[in-house]
């Protein structure tokens, strides 16, 4: 395959063969090697996940001064926690700067200091190095600790709760990196009754691996509308969702109607995209009952109430609350009640770690109630993801082998067929039913292959054609 529409003057290259000759973009294929090359995946650690802001977590995780967690940041552990000091949440990378060891070896919990479990090297919650052994002996007194403190991110930005890093201090700001898509994370961490940062998530969050390359999820099937019908045609059957079999079992809750139209929408300059709810008149819409579980409708009723007066006048930004889900580059999927995470394990394995969410203020009843809900809904025990799972498990075997790789995947869903909306400048709006996003995904993947620093990636459109698909 040829590339024909690009214009990025750096030339990024794999081998001998220029990553951009991966794609047709006039046709709307990409190469399966993209997901089973080696050299490719090694690349992409260097190139995206040390480069890009990543989802680290969520501040209700670590909410008291010493909580702490280890989450991930691409391949790579990282400790996130909040000082004692100064109460800020900082994030470090999880190895000693004596000999690497993994300096936490828990997955959570409150410390006043992490002491390596080889020689003794410990740090405070603010990743300086505060004690060592044999300190006096071993150094002679030459031993500069100030210099050895742990590895921390190079900027880090709490966002309505949610947390997010970055390994490069030349990025920019978070705002910049998400763009328009601000306003929809802000709508998926507020809770039912609209406030602002309302929510917390379950910790500890749901993790488990995939034999798979982490772009069949991340990127192929992340807002995939297509494959509900198929995939998960059992599910509304078996009447999973919060109302039993009310409404033919659907696995969604009930909502009431409300004046909106459903698009696909890619962001080809930022990478961001999914599913998108243009809101048609202002306001919110009114709740339907909709919970098995006594009390749990009480709560949402009123909270929906609440939500109704602080958007009297205002839309409703397009994703969250039953809106959509969206994907922020390169591995979270959003939503107002799971953050889906993707991290790369290997070429073939990737990890997911899902994070739900419930309003910070609920009752315990309608904690539970939403806890057990997602829990029968969601992971390899759930009953939904199961089925996306025996999917996205044999696209990787079926996709290696010396014949099969030769082959190209189809992303001609919506091919040209995008236009704009003055609701969110700058993204390609697409059909209800589009492969825009996962285009858009793969316009920013390569400006991120080929960029040799952030000088080439931002600000945008400084001499970059960045819609590489048309
Ligand atoms: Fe941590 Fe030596 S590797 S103290
Ligand atoms: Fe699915």
């Amino acid at each position: 395959m040829s590339g024909t529409n690009g214009s990025n003057g750096s030339n990024g290259s794999n081998g001998d063969r220029a990553l951009r000759s991966y794609f047709d973009f006039e046709k709307g294929l990409v190469s399966r090697e993209l997901y089973i090359n080696e050299e490719i995946y090694k690349r992409e650690q260097e190139q995206i996940f040390a480069r890009c802001w990543l989802f680290i977590g969520h501040e209700s995780q670590v909410p008291n001064p010493g909580d702490f967690v280890v989450t991930r940041m691409g391949e790579e552990e990282v400790i996130m926690v909040r000082d004692r000091k100064d109460k800020q949440i900082r994030a470090f990378l999880n190895t000693c700067m004596h000999r690497g060891e993994k300096v936490c070896r828990y997955d959570d919990g409150n410390t006043l200091v992490f002491t390596c479990p080889f020689h003794g090297w410990s740090y405070s919650t603010a990743g300086k190095l505060v004690g060592v052994a044999y300190q006096e002996d071993a150094y002679n007194g030459a031993l500069d600790k100030s210099e050895w403190g742990l590895h921390e991110v190079a900027q880090l930005k709490n966002y309505y709760g949610s947390i997010w890093a970055t390994w490069d201090a030349s990025a920019p700001s978070f705002e910049d990196y998400v763009g328009p898509f601000g306003e929809s994370i802000r709508h998926c961490m507020q809770s039912s009754d609209g406030e602002d940062a309302g929510i917390e998530v379950y910790n500890p969050v749901h993790k488990w691996r995939v034999p798979t390359n982490w772009k069949v999820p991340a990127f192929t099937s992340s807002t995939d509308p297509a494959h509900a019908a198929m995939t998960h045609r059992s599910i509304n059957v078996a009447a999973i969702g919060p109302q039993g079999d009310k409404e033919g079992g659907s696995r969604a809750p009930v909502r009431a109607p409300f004046p909106k139209k459903g698009h696909v929408i890619g962001d080809h300059n930022l990478g961001h995209g999914g599913g998108y709810t243009e809101y048609l008149q202002t306001g919110w819409r009114d709740y339907v009952d909709t919970w098995l579980e006594p009390g749990v409708d009480d709560y949402f009723r009123v909270a929906n109430e609440a939500k109704q007066l602080k958007y009297a006048d205002k839309f409703a930004a397009g994703h969250g609350h039953g809106g959509s889900h969206f994907c922020i580059f390169p591995n979270i999927i959003f939503d107002s009640w799971r953050m889906r995470q993707w991290h790369p394990q290997a070429i073939g394995v990737v990890e997911r770690w899902s994070y739900f969410a419930v309003d910070r203020d609920a009752p315990q009843h309608v904690k539970d109630a939403e806890r057990h809900y997602v829990i029968r809904y969601n992971g390899p025990t759930g009953m939904t993801e199961s089925d996306d799972m025996e999917n996205w498990n044999y696209v990787y075997p079926a996709s290696r082998g010396v014949i099969a790789r030769r082959l190209d995947y189809n992303f001609q869903a919506g091919l040209a067929r995008g236009f704009e909306n003055e609701r969110m400048p700058g993204v390609t709006f697409s059909q209800s039913v589009s492969e825009e996003a996962q285009r858009a995904r793969y316009s920013r993947w390569l400006a991120f292959m080929e960029a040799k620093s952030w000088d080439d990636l931002y600000p945008l459109n400084k001499n970059v054609d960045h819609k590489v698909f048309p």
